[in-house]
């Protein structure tokens, strides 16, 4: 499948694009910033400036699957959580349906809630309007919840669970296993799941899903 990486260059994209590179799918990378450009040059990994904030229908058009693994990080206000993580997420599903895009894989987190009250509670019902959204488009949806994100290497050893509130770490390299291997596993369609540092190999427990 042609994949359309959406915030490529995030710390969990760049692995997701890497893991791409070493599959049978072909990963197209959405950047914002030409300056971005070379690593994805080395890789071999075709590049599509766009912006969430902005119509991305060009980026869109012509792939197989999206996997969104962009966000407003924790350094911006509350105002650009609300336009990329929920707004510029819903843009992207719009353009999806409207090209023709069937398969959509949300990197989303745990403890998402459109009332929640969490110390970061403006993103977490941010990424809830985000993914209440797309259970609704009739996109061939799966969502992807980790707990807080690490660097720590790849062990491809993880708990899966329907349950999307709780706690936990998850590495970014499991993340990004994870979303790739969803797109080999039919089951993972139209399901949510929380993705928690674990025991099981993840082939396992997605399969279990
Ligand atoms: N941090 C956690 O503990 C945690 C826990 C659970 C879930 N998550 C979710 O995981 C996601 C990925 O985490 P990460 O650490 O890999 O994030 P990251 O390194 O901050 O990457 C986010 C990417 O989104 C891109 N982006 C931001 N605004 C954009 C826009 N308007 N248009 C297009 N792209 C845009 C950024 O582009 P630039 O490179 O140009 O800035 C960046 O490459 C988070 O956004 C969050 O939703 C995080």
């Amino acid at each position: 499948m042609k994949v359309l990486v959406i915030g490529a260059n995030g710390n969990t994209a760049k692995r997701v694009i890497r893991r791409l590179t070493e599959s049978e799918h072909d990963a197209v990378a959405m950047i914002r910033n030409s300056s971005q450009r070379a690593n994805l040059d080395k890789l071999g990994v075709p590049t599509v400036l766009a912006d969430l904030e902005y119509p991305i229908d060009h980026a869109v058009e012509g792939c197989d699957a999206i996997i969104f693994a962009a966000g407003s990080g924790g350094k911006t206000g509350k105002d650009k959580t609300v336009l990329i993580d929920h707004i510029g997420a819903i843009r992207s599903m719009v353009a999806a349906q409207v090209h023709g895009v069937q398969r959509y894989i949300m990197l989303s987190s745990i403890n998402n809630d459109v009332n929640s009250q969490s110390r970061i509670a403006h993103y977490h019902r941010a990424k809830a309007h985000a993914d209440n959204h797309l259970v609704e488009t009739g996109l061939d949806y799966t969502i992807v919840c980790p707990g807080g994100l690490t660097d720590e290497p790849s062990s491809e050893l993880v708990t899966i669970a329907t349950e999307l509130q709780g706690s936990g770490m998850t590495s970014r390299e499991n993340v990004a296993a994870a979303l790739v291997a969803c797109l080999d596993y039919d089951n993972t369609i139209r399901k949510s799941f929380s993705l928690i540092d674990g025991k099981t190999p993840l082939a396992q427990a997605i399969k279990a899903l």
